[in-house]
Order: C-alpha cells, then structure tokens, then sequence
C-alpha cells in the first residue's frame, strides 16, 4: 500500500467510525423523540377520553361551576362509578396502582353523584376538606396531574371552589370554636338529676358490680384508663372506652356510630353480656320499690320509671357532662395570653397539617367517620410493630353497614380533655399523646413529624382539658 493509499484508508476508517457516531446519535435523537412522543401521547390521550357528565340541578350557578371542576379534576378517584380509565390502564402494573388509588382515595372521601347534581348536599365536613386539599394543592395529587393535565385547577378555578365554600362555612359548625357558656343542649335539671342516679347505680348491671361510672368515670376524663374495660365477671371488651364528657357533641354515638344518639346508646352497655350484662325488666323490677327513683322520675316526667324515661334521663344527665373554659376556649375568646409560643405553634401545626379537618367542630371531632389510616396501612404498622392481629372490631363502621369502603372506619374521637384519657384509639394501642400524635400525622395526614413539632402539638392538645362544675378536670 502507498503512503498515500493509508491515508485514504485511514480516512475511511475515521469516515466510517464518525458515520457510525453519528448514525448512533440519530438513533439516540430518534429514541429520545420516540419517547417523549409516548410521553406526551399519554397525557395528550387523556385529553380524548369521553366522560360522563352529570347533569347539575340547583339554582346557584356557582355550584354548576364548582360540580363541573369537581367532575374534570376529581371524580375519577372519588365517586364510585364514574372513573374515566386512561387507555394505559390496559398495561398490567399501571392498572394495579391505578386500582389502589382508586380503593385508597374512595375509603378517604366520597363525592356521590346525588352530590355532583346537586340533588343532595355535600355536607359541611366535606366542603371543609375540599377546602383544605384544594388550599392546600395536595389534590388531585401531582402523579395524576403529571398525566391529567386538563385536571390541573387553574388559580381562578381554586378561587371559585374556595369562594363557594366559604360562603357556606359561616355557622357549618366545623370550624373550631370555644364551648359556649350557655350548655349549647339546655338539658332538663329534674331530669339530669334523675338520669345522674342512674348513672352511678351499680344495679343497671346483672350482679350489682358495674355502674355507667366503673367504665366512665368522672374522676378519670371520662373513661376507665384502660386499653379495654372490664365489665362484670371481669369478662373484657373489644374496644378502647371513650369519654361521657362532652360525648353530646357526638353526630352518633360509639366508635362504630351504631347508636344514632345518646339515648339509643344507654341501652347499648346494659344489655351487652361484657359489659352490664342486664336487661329493662330486670332493671326496672330491681329499681321499682326504689322511693328515692320514683320521687324522681315523677318530677322530671310525671310518672315511673319506664325504660323510654331511664335512657332519655342518662341521656340529658350526659348533656351535662360539657367541660368549658379551657386555655384554648380562652385563646378563641381572645385572650392571647392564655396559650404560651410553644402552644400556640402547636395550634398552628393542628392546622398545617390538616389535623383539624377530621378534628373539626367544637368539640374537635364527632363529626364524621373516617379510614384509621388514609395515608398508610395503620394494621400493617401496628401488626409488625406491636404485634396485634386484625380483629373484628378493627372493622370499624363496615360491621354496621357492610360496605367494604367502610372498612377500618371509626367515628373520628373528640380531642377535647385528650390529656386526660389515655391509651389512645379504638384499640387502646397508643400508650401516650405522643405516640397518638405521631400515629397519626403519619398515617392520617401522610407526614412525619419532626420531634419539636410532635411536642408543639402534645403541648397544644394539653390546652383543651375544661372544667366540669367550675372545676378543672384531672
Ligand atoms: C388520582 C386520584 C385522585 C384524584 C384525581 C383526586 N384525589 Fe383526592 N385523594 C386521592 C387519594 C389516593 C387520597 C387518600 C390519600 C391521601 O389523603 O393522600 C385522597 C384523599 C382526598 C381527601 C381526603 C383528605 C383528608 O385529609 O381527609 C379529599 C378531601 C380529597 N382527596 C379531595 C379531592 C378533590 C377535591 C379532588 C379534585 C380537585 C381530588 N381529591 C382528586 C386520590 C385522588
Ligand atoms: C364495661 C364498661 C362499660 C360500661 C359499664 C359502660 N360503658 Fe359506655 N362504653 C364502653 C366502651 C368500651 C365503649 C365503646 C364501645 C364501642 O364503641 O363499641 C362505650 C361507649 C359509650 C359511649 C359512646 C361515646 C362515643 O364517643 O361514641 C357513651 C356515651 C357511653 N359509653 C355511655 C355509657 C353509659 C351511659 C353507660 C351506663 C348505662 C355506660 N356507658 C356503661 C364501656 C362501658
Ligand atoms: C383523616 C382524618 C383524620 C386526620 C387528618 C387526623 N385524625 Fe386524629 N383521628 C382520626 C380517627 C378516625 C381517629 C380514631 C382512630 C382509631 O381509634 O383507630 C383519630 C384519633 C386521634 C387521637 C386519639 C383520640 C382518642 O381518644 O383515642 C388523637 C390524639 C388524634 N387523632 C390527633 C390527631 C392529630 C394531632 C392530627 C394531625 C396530625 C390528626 N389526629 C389527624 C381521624 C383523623
């Protein structure tokens, strides 16, 4: 080969070598467009799909606005029946997390269609939450709008959802609010009286030992301050006993709100074999020759005991039982001295972190069921972690209405005097206020806590104890 031959050669060679570079960067351009294609084609898909439009019934035309945002940016995940499924929902790991999401985000908040027409009312808990998540950006999630882009709510469109329910929110009730001064329920003092008797009378049980008082006692925030109570023959219950104080506040009553109000519930404990283990004829035979009973039941409804007078007389005893003036009534009323920094940055957390849309009301829950666990698999964590399996009674609101969306739901408790009633939730699984307050900000609210922030709401939650007969509870 000449020198001039290897040249050439060598030429061709780099010819060659810088084709095949450049061929490769072409096939990499080509790649990448073909991906970003795929990329956009999801999302530009989406744009196509065909959805169901619920027709809007009502007289305000901000509501038609609001239900027509609603039905753009949250229906797929929130009303039962109307998801839209993208066309990747074929692909077998999209649809898995697809359908999780979906479980997931209907057992958190339900938007029915009645609701989106107009034909029924979204109740003020409800327009609360949409309120937050929408204030807050946290909805519809990003992951969704990455893909959804016409799900994205523009700043005008937030300011007419939020616009809306403010105008609603003004007397909803689920603000929080300081206990009035005036008992809100006005119970009957003849019978309070008598319904107080029957509350400490150890012979609404079966063998004479249990009282209303044994497993709520006044002296102990209203509970027994155990993990579960005890009843007569020492035979165990399920679930964690709540507070009587302030339990009128209550839109139902027990964790499970399967008694409607608080007459419904007195005959829940005295005809539960764990508990009273007693029945009405029983009860009233023991009680009839009772002077004292039959003075008392004739003042307060003209004549003797029945068993319709000895649940309503409990009952209005238990709206008594309303605990006012603690330091963060105060600080409601005005005062801004009666909560330090470190409360009132407590306060500020409850806020922040959404605790207060499920602690809503005056009495800081009561208000609505909720999933123990919106954000996290709670059973999962307290399985591996504090080893109790899953019972029956973890079921929650779905033992009463058999629907698997009510699975694990409780009625949410009430916070007001928290300090003084532990262990903590349904189960009694929460030894200290601490431990209840990092459960839940990460398995309700879907965040850790920082120590100093946990303490901060500790600290806060500790300025909701009142006072009961102008005493402060302990
Ligand atoms: C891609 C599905 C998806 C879309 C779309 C979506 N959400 Fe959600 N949403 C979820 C999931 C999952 C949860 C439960 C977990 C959580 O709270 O992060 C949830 C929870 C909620 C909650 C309960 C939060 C709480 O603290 O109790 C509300 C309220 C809510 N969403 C409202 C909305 C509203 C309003 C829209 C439309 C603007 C919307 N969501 C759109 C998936 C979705
Ligand atoms: C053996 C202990 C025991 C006795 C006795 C007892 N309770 Fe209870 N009480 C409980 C437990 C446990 C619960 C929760 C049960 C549930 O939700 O399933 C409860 C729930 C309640 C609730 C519902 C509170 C809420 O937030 O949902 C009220 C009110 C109440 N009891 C009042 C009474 C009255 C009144 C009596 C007497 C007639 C009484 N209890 C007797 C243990 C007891
Ligand atoms: C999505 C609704 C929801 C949110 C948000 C929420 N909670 Fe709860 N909270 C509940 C429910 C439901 C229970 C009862 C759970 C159980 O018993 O298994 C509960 C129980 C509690 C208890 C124990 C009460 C008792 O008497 O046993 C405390 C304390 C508490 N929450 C504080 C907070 C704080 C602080 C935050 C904010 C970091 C918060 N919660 C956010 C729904 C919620």
């Amino acid at each position: 080969m000449t020198e001039s031959q290897e040249a050439n050669m060598a030429d061709s060679v780099e010819d060659l070598k810088s084709g095949a570079g450049s061929r490769k960067k072409l096939i990499l351009a080509l790649l990448a467009l073909l991906g970003l294609a795929a990329g956009l084609a999801l999302p530009i898909s989406n744009y196509f799909l065909v959805r169901e439009k619920i027709e809007v019934k009502s007289d305000d035309p901000r509501f038609a606005e609001v239900s027509k945002i609603m039905q753009t940016s949250c229906v797929d995940c929130h009303t039962q029946g109307m998801t839209t499924y993208p066309l990747y929902f074929s692909l077998p790991v999209a649809k898995e997390i697809i359908q999780k999401d979906i479980k997931q985000a209907q057992s958190a908040f339900l938007l029915s269609r009645a609701q989106l027409s107009g034909a029924e009312k979204i109740g003020s808990i409800n327009l609360a939450k949409i309120a937050t998540v929408i204030g807050d950006g946290s909805m519809p999630p990003a992951k969704y709008t990455l893909l959804h882009w016409n799900a994205v709510l523009s700043a005008e469109q937030k300011q007419t959802v939020l616009a809306y329910i403010q105008e609603r929110q003004d007397d909803s009730g689920v603000a929080l609010a300081a206990i009035p001064e005036q008992n809100p329920f006005h119970p009957d003092a003849k019978k309070a009286a008598l319904g107080e008797k029957l509350y400490f009378d150890k012979r609404l049980s079966g063998d004479n030992t249990v009282s209303c008082a044994s497993c709520h006692g006044l002296d102990k925030g209203g509970c027994d301050r155990e993990v579960v109570s005890t009843g007569i023959k020492g035979r165990k219950g399920s679930v964690n006993s709540p507070t009587v104080f302030n339990s009128a506040f209550n839109f139902c009553q027990f964790w499970d709100g399967r008694a409607k109000d608080l007459a419904e519930q007195a005959a829940g404990p005295l005809n539960n074999p764990k508990e009273m283990g007693s029945n009405f004829p029983q009860v009233l035979a023991k009680l009839h020759d009772d002077a004292a009973y039959g003075a008392l039941s004739k003042a307060a409804y003209g004549g003797p005991l029945d068993q319709e007078r000895i649940k309503d007389a409990i009952a209005t005893y238990e709206k008594t039982l309303i605990t006012p003036h603690c330091a963060f009534d105060r600080y409601l009323q005005g005062d801004s001295a009666a909560l330090n920094d470190e409360q009132k940055r407590g306060y500020q957390l409850f806020m922040e972190k959404g605790c207060a849309s499920c602690h809503a009301g005056v009495a800081m829950g009561g208000m609505s069921f909720e999933k123990m666990g919106t954000s996290k698999d709670y059973f999962a964590y307290r399985e591996k972690n504090l080893h109790l399996p899953y019972t029956e009674a973890d079921n929650g609101r779905f033992n009463v209405t058999k629907d698997p969306l009510d699975k694990g739901k409780f009625k949410v408790p009430i916070l007001r005097n928290i300090e003084l009633t532990a262990p903590y939730f349904h189960d009694g699984s929460a030894k200290t206020l601490t431990e209840a307050v990092d459960v839940m900000a990460e398995y309700q609210t879907g965040s850790k806590l920082e120590p100093r922030e946990t303490e901060a709401i500790v600290a806060f939650l500790k300025t909701l104890t009142g006072e009961y007969r102008g005493k402060k509870l302990q």
